[in-house]
This record gives C-alpha cells, sequence and structure tokens, in this order.
C-alpha cells in the first residue's frame, strides 16, 4: 500500500494568502490601520500562543468552547487565541502602574476558533481590535465606533451599506430586574438571548428556563425583546433610567460625528461574550445578507475579574472575514497581487550588470524594481511584463548601453521617458 496522497489545500476553515489575494488583505488592512491612527490609537501586538487559563472563563459563552487548546513539551495548558481582549487585559494587569490613562490601542491580530463553518465564519481570521481603557465617559464609546466608521468609509462604505446597531447591557439589566428576572440570572439570560436567530424561540425558552427563569419571567423577557424604539425602552424602564439617558447622550455624541444616519438602537444586539457590562454595538449590511461586520461594547470588570485594578474599558472586534464578502459583493474588493513600479530587462549578459545598477538606483529612490533573473529576448519580457502587475518597465539592450540610457516606459500610458544609465 502506498502513502495516501498528499493535500495539497490548507486545513478546513484555515485560509492560504496567495500574491493574488494579498492586495483585499491589504486594502482591509491599511484601512484599519489608517482609521486607528487618525483617531489617535496606538498599535500592539502579542503572541497568538497564551495561557488557556487566561481564556477559559465562566461557562455559557460559545467561544470558550471552540479553543484551540494543547499541551507544549513541558505539559503546559496553553492555546492559540480566540480573541484578543483577554491578551490586552492581561498586557495592561501587568503594566497598571506604568500605563498612562486613558490609552487607546490598536491591533490586527490572528485568531482561531473551532466554529462550525458557515457564510462568514472560518477557524482563522484577522480581526481589528480598538480599545479604550481608563475612561468611563461615553465618548469612549463614540470614538471607538466612528473610528470603525471612519474605516468602513476608506473602504467606500457609507451608511446605504452598514448600519451600526446599539444597546446597552446595563439597560437590559434594568429591564430584565423589571421583568422580575433576579440579578444572579441576568449573565445566563444574556448568552441565550443572544442566541435569537442561531435557535428557534422554544430552544431559547429551555436554555431561559436553564438559566432559572420561570414562565412569567420568560413571557416578560419576550416582551422586554419587543421593544423597538426608545422611547418603548424608556416607558417600561422609567424616565429617569441612567442607561437609557447613557444611550441617549451616545446617539447625539454619533450624530455631531455624523454618523446618525448610520446608527440606530436595537434592543435585540445582546453579544454572545460575558464580559460586556454597557454599551453594546455591532453592524450589520443593510440588506441582512452577511453576520456581523464587528462587534464591541464596554466591559468595566474584565481586568479585575483577571485580578487587576478596576478599569473601565470599551472596544470592538473587527474580522476580516465579513467584510471582504460585503466588498466583494459591492465589487469594491481589490483583485490581483499588490503592484510592483517597475519590471528591469536586458538582453544579453552585457547588459545584466547595466541593468542590476538600474534597478538599484530605482530602489534607493523608493521605487519597486524587479530585476530579471536571466536576459531575454524583449518580446518574452514584454509579453512577460504586459500581463500585469507593473507600472512601468526598462529593457536594456545594447544599444541604450552604448548611448548611456534607460528608457522607462509606462505601461498603462504607454508613454516612455528616457533617464541616464546610472555608471
Ligand atoms: P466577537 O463578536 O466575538 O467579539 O468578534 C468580533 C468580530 O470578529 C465579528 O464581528 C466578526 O467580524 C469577527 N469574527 C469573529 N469570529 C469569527 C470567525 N470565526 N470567522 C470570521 N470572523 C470572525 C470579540 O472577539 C471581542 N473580543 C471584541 C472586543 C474587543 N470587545 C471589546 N474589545
Amino acid at each position: 500500500m502506498g502513502a495516501a496522497p498528499m493535500r495539497y489545500e490548507a486545513p478546513r476553515g484555515m485560509r492560504d494568502f496567495y500574491p493574488e489575494d494579498m492586495s483585499a488583505r491589504q486594502a482591509v488592512f491599511g484601512a484599519w490601520r489608517a482609521a486607528a491612527e487618525l483617531f489617535g490609537f496606538l498599535p500592539y501586538d502579542a503572541c497568538v500562543v497564551e495561557s488557556l487559563d487566561l481564556l477559559k472563563r465562566k461557562g455559557g459563552e460559545e467561544i470558550v468552547g471552540q479553543i484551540y487548546a494543547f499541551r507544549d513539551k513541558s505539559d503546559r495548558e496553553l492555546a492559540l487565541r480566540p480573541e484578543m481582549t483577554p491578551t490586552l487585559a492581561r498586557m495592561i494587569a501587568a503594566r497598571q502602574n506604568s500605563l498612562a490613562l486613558p490609552l487607546k490601542w490598536f491591533a490586527i491580530a490572528q485568531c482561531f476558533r473551532y466554529e462550525r463553518m458557515s457564510r462568514g465564519r472560518k477557524r482563522e481570521h484577522y480581526q481589528w481590535n480598538l480599545d479604550i481603557v481608563g475612561a468611563d465617559a461615553m465618548q469612549a464609546e463614540a470614538e471607538v465606533i466612528a473610528c470603525a466608521a471612519e474605516a468602513l468609509r476608506q473602504l467606500g462604505l457609507g451608511p446605504q451599506d452598514v448600519a451600526i446597531h446599539l444597546n446597552s447591557r446595563a439597560l437590559l439589566a434594568e429591564l430584565l430586574a423589571g421583568a422580575g428576572v433576579p440579578p444572579d440570572c441576568h449573565a445566563a439570560t444574556f448568552l441565550a438571548l443572544d442566541k435569537r436567530g442561531k435557535l428557534d424561540d422554544a430552544a431559547i425558552n429551555q436554555l431561559l428556563a436553564e438559566a432559572g427563569l420561570d414562565a412569567a419571567a420568560i413571557a416578560a423577557v419576550w416582551k422586554v425583546m419587543n421593544i423597538r424604539t426608545l422611547a418603548e425602552a424608556g416607558a417600561l424602564a422609567g424616565a429617569s433610567s441612567p442607561s437609557l439617558a447613557g444611550l441617549r447622550n451616545l446617539l447625539e455624541l454619533l450624530d455631531n460625528y455624523g454618523l446618525a444616519e448610520m446608527t440606530q438602537f436595537d434592543i435585540g444586539v445582546i453579544r454572545g461574550l460575558g464580559y460586556y457590562t454597557g454599551v453594546v454595538f455591532e453592524a450589520f449590511d443593510c440588506q441582512r445578507k452577511f453576520r456581523a461586520i464587528f462587534g464591541g461594547g464596554r466591559y468595566d470588570r474584565l481586568l479585575s475579574d483577571l485580578g487587576g485594578a478596576a478599569l473601565p474599558a470599551v472596544g470592538l472586534g473587527f474580522g476580516d472575514v465579513v467584510i471582504a464578502e460585503l466588498l466583494a459583493d459591492r465589487g469594491r474588493l481589490p483583485a490581483g497581487p499588490p503592484e510592483i513600479a517597475c519590471a528591469v530587462g536586458y538582453m544579453t549578459d552585457a547588459e545584466r550588470l547595466p541593468a542590476l545598477r538600474a534597478a538599484r538606483n530605482l530602489r534607493q529612490a523608493g521605487l519597486g524594481a524587479d530585476l530579471a533573473l536571466h536576459p531575454e529576448k524583449p518580446k518574452s519580457f514584454f509579453g512577460r511584463v504586459g500581463r500585469g502587475g507593473y507600472r512601468e518597465a526598462v529593457f536594456l539592450g545594447p544599444d541604450d548601453c552604448a548611448r548611456g540610457v534607460m528608457r522607462i516606459k509606462d505601461l498603462r500610458l504607454r508613454s516612455e521617458r528616457e533617464m541616464p544609465l546610472p555608471g
């Protein structure tokens, strides 16, 4: 029996990025980075391997069951991070006495989750994380959301394409308490309600019952879920509700960022992570064809839960998968490999060193130059570079060297300029 044939595809749910896939990825990463920098966020990074202990939290969260965990050769329990937030919390706790607060940090982090494969969900994705730690003002929520909206704008997407849905777990807690759900059942109730859309109502009722809710409380919870407007929420929570005032304040701030059209209250946004304590939000394409584009919220207790100082925090995660699907759907996803400024070729071995010096000269001027590795006929060179990927081309023959010039052809404009050949 021969060995099983080698399989060349990446493991299920993991992605390879060939050069032709990289323009799209660079466009998304570029918009993320540019928006973060425009809003004054500083970059940070960490290793993808994290201690399993940090990532395991109280039960109920889907993400904990999706962790890729392993033991190293010293029997340490480790894992590939499924999200960046615990790592950020750990890094901040480690320097809590020396960091100047509030801090605004961003990262583009590769994350791994053993997900059931579906459209928009893979087992590995890159996630832009934007977090503000050490600020309890609603201004922090507004900055994070406005920064994400700026990234969308840079990708050519506006309020006609994307809607940001906002809610507040603090408001939900007030409403649930009013509905007779005791506070120690709230966390499990949130996680059950977050499954709406994925599970049917009967299955959610089952989860609510498991969370400790009786039939009357379950009926009251569904009444809360039917709230459509802030006014309706106010009628149930009372006009003096602080969390309602907070949401109104956030919507007003977002209006001043020019984002009124893109943002809306939505009682159905709960989020599937346990650590959120205040405002929660998720962005969707307006036609609701795709999964959430980004999601986040306020998590004021995560750092103290990890044993660090109590620090208020708010942030979001914005993955590269759904946004790429949406951009492709709109015909806005760049295709092909990133362009190289100039191809440099030569006819015979005698022009190899002049061509090398020409490439060196271009590179010193900051232009990308792809120097041919062998002499070739002009037809072969121009056929190759004409297939795309280059803006300009230089091909050196004996005549050019005799005249001491290089002719730089613009491949799109089909124009030509001459420069002295560097000696
Ligand atoms: P999350 O909602 O689990 O939040 O993920 C945030 C975003 O990451 C999603 O909206 C989606 O764009 C992307 N994403 C998540 N899982 C996958 C997957 N399996 N495949 C493709 N894309 C995915 C968090 O992770 C929080 N830690 C975000 C956060 C940061 N909250 C505060 N700071």
